[in-house]
Parts: structure tokens; C-alpha cells; sequence
């Protein structure tokens, strides 16, 4: 005797395998997530030095894009959009344009902000 007849046996099958590939899409979110999101190692002394400082020679192509860009100039630090070590985004979220650019929503059409201006210049043409 079967359990289960030939549809039944298909539908339990199909589940299973989403379900299956549920787990697998939701376990690599979170390995990218916590990769991306963690800091390199850095000492407690090194920790104190301002961010772009040691970034000039350990990424010196972002330090000088942002260098040479409005917030360059105008003193917008790495972590007001990073954060810092203890809460630190490698891709920084959204709301955290917003503590300066609210009204920027109105024209984003809800993608990413630097899907338009170009992270680290930011440039408003393209
Ligand atoms: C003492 C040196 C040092 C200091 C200070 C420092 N960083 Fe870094 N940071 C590094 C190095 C080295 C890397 C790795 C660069 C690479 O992968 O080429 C890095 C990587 C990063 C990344 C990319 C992480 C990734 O997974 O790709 C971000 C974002 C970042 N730092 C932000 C910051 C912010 C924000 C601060 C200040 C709160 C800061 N850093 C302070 C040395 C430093
Ligand atoms: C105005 C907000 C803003 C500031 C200020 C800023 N970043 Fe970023 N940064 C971003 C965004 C947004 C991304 C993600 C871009 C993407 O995924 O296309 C990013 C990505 C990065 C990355 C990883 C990707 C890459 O381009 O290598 C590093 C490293 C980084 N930032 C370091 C820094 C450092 C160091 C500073 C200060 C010198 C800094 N950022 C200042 C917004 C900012
Ligand atoms: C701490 C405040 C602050 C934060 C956070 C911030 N910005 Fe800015 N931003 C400024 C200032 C100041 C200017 C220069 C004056 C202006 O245009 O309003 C500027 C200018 C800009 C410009 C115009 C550039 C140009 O050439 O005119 C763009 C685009 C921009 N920011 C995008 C972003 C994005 C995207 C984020 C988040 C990833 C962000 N900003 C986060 C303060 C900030
Ligand atoms: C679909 C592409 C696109 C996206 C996404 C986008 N922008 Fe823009 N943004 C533009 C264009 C185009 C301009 C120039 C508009 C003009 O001159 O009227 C601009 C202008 C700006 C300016 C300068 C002019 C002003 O409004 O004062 C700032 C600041 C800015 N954007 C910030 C942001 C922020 C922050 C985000 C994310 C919340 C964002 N933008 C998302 C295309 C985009």
C-alpha cells in the first residue's frame, strides 16, 4: 500500500524541496550579512584614530573619492554613513542619507541612492 497517491506524493516533494531552498537562501543572507557587516580586525589603539586616516592608505581610491566629494568638503565623516566599529554597515542603509536628505525620497523612486549618485563622489550628474 501506498501513503500517498501520485499527486499527493508530487505536492509533498515540490514543498519539501522549496522548503529546503528556503533554509538555504536564508542561511547565505545571513553569512553576507554578518561578513559585510563586521569591521576587519583593527587594535583598541588603532580604534581611535578618525576613520578616513587610516583609510587613506587602506583604501586609497574611497578615500579620495570622498576626499575630492561635497562630503569631502563638507566634512561628512565615514561613519555618518558607516557607523562605527560597534554598529558599523558596509552598505550603509538609507535612513542614514535621510538624517540630512529627507526630501531626497521624493525622488529616489525607492532604489538606492547611489544606484543614481555613485558612492563615494556622489555626484548629482552621471
Ligand atoms: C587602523 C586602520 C583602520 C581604521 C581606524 C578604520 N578602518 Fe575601516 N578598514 C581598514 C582595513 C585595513 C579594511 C580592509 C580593507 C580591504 O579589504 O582592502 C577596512 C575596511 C572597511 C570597510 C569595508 C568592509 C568590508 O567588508 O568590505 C568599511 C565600510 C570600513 N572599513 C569603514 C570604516 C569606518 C566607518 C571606520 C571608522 C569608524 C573605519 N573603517 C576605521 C582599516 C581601518
Ligand atoms: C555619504 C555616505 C558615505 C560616506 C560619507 C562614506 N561612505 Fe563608504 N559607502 C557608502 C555607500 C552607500 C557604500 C555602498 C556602495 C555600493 O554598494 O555600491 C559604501 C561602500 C564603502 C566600502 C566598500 C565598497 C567599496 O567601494 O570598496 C568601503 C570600504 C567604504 N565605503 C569606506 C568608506 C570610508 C573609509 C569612508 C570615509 C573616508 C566612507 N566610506 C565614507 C556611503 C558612504
Ligand atoms: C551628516 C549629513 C549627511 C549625510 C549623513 C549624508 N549627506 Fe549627502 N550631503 C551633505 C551635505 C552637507 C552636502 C552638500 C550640500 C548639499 O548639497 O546639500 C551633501 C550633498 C549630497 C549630494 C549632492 C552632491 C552634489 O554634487 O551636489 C548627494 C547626491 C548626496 N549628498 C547624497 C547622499 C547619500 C546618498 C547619502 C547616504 C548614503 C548622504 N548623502 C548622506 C550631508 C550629508
Ligand atoms: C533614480 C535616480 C536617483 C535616485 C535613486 C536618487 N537620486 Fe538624487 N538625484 C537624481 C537626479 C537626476 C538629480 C538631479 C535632479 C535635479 O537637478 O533636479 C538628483 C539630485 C540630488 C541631490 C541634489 C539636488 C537636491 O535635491 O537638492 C541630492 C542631495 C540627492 N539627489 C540625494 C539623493 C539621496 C539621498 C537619494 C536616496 C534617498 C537619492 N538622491 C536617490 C537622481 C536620483
Amino acid at each position: 500500500m501506498y501513503l500517498f497517491n501520485k499527486n499527493q506524493g508530487i505536492l509533498l516533494a515540490t514543498f519539501i524541496m522549496l522548503f529546503l531552498s528556503f533554509l538555504a537562501v536564508t542561511a547565505e543572507a545571513k553569512r553576507e550579512a554578518t561578513k559585510k557587516d563586521t569591521h576587519p580586525m583593527v587594535t583598541e589603539q588603532d580604534k581611535l584614530m578618525p576613520c578616513h586616516e587610516c583609510h587613506k592608505t587602506s583604501t586609497p581610491r574611497v578615500y579620495q573619492e570622498w576626499f575630492e566629494s561635497v562630503h569631502g568638503i563638507g566634512n561628512v565623516k565615514c561613519y555618518q554613513c558607516h557607523g562605527t566599529f560597534e554598529n558599523m554597515q558596509r552598505v550603509p542603509d538609507v535612513n542614514r542619507c535621510a538624517v540630512c536628505h529627507a526630501e531626497a525620497f521624493d525622488h529616489s523612486e525607492n532604489k538606492p541612492c547611489w544606484q543614481c549618485h555613485k558612492a563615494h563622489r556622489f555626484q548629482v550628474s552621471k
